[in-house]
């Protein structure tokens, strides 16, 4: 087996006397979809914070790419390479598309000696970008106040590749998108995989989970319940190990 992109050993964390998680271990390859399903409380989130640089572990291992990894921002996670999609919160709303994808890292040239923006040079590359990655925004010179959510998360993914990054953890993405943009978003989540990019997501959403994950990691109670092959089990199968129906349908962990 190849390296693990990320490798969460023995992860706990409490709440004062709450123990949300009681040591979770799992892992997950480069270009590898993870859908991280749960009852409401087993502790999807607070991993996935835990991951991102929002939370502090009480104790665990993390490795990337190898490595002993700790985030202890979301900034420093970003910086390592690790990325949380939500709805729309990391998109200014009040700038075009262009603005946002080089936000930080805008191209400058000089005109008399002074470095202005160089706009052409930044809508060609964001053009490229997203026609690279089969996505469609009627003008990149729109703010994204007047895009939709799922337009949104198209930017947001297709930036985050752009710029290198190497896991995306999507916690309930598609809850407030219709049929068509969850469809798209779901193709795009696949996209973003084939191009090396590990993913996990949260979803309450069984077909979902089976449309576009590699791999189903059930936790239960702050443990891992099951960690399966996606095209070994079956929604029957998942939904007995969220509730505790059937034990613990393991078998790939290793
Ligand atoms: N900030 C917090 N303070 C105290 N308890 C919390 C906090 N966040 C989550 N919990 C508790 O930790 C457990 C796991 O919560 P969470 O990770 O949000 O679960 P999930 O995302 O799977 O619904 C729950 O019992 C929840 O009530
Ligand atoms: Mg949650």
């Amino acid at each position: 087996m190849t390296e693990a992109l990320l490798d969460l050993q023995d992860i706990r964390k409490n709440y004062g006397a709450i123990e949300a998680l009681k040591g979770v271990t799992f892992s997950i390859g480069m270009g590898e979809v993870v859908a991280l399903l749960g009852d409401n409380g087993a502790g999807k989130s607070t991993l996935v914070k835990i991951i991102s640089g929002g939370l502090e572990p009480t104790s665990g291992r993390i490795l990337f790419e190898g490595k002993p990894f700790l985030a202890r921002s979301p900034a420093e996670a970003k910086a390592a390479g690790i990325e949380t999609v939500y709805q729309d919160l990391s998109l200014c709303t009040n700038v075009d598309v262009v603005a946002n994808f080089f936000m930080g890292r805008e191209i400058t040239r000089k005109v008399l000696g002074i470095p202005v923006l160089d706009e052409r040079a930044m809508e060609r590359e964001v053009a490229k970008a997203l026609a690279d990655a089969g996505t469609r925004i009627p003008s990149l010179r729109a703010n994204v106040e007047h895009l939709s959510g799922g337009q949104r998360q198209a930017i947001e993914l297709n930036r985050f590749v752009h710029w290198g990054g190497k896991l995306v953890l999507l916690d309930e993405p598609f809850a407030a998108l219709g049929v068509e943009q969850t469809r798209r978003g779901l193709d795009m989540i696949r996209q973003v995989a084939a191009q090396g990019i590990g993913v996990i997501i949260i979803t309450h959403i069984m077909q979902q989970a089976f449309q576009v994950a590699d791999r189903i990691v059930v936790i239960r109670q702050g443990v891992v319940a099951g960690d399966v092959p996606t095209s070994k089990t079956s929604p029957d199968a998942v939904i007995g190990m969220i509730t505790g129906e059937t034990l613990a349908g393991t078998g790939s962990a290793g």
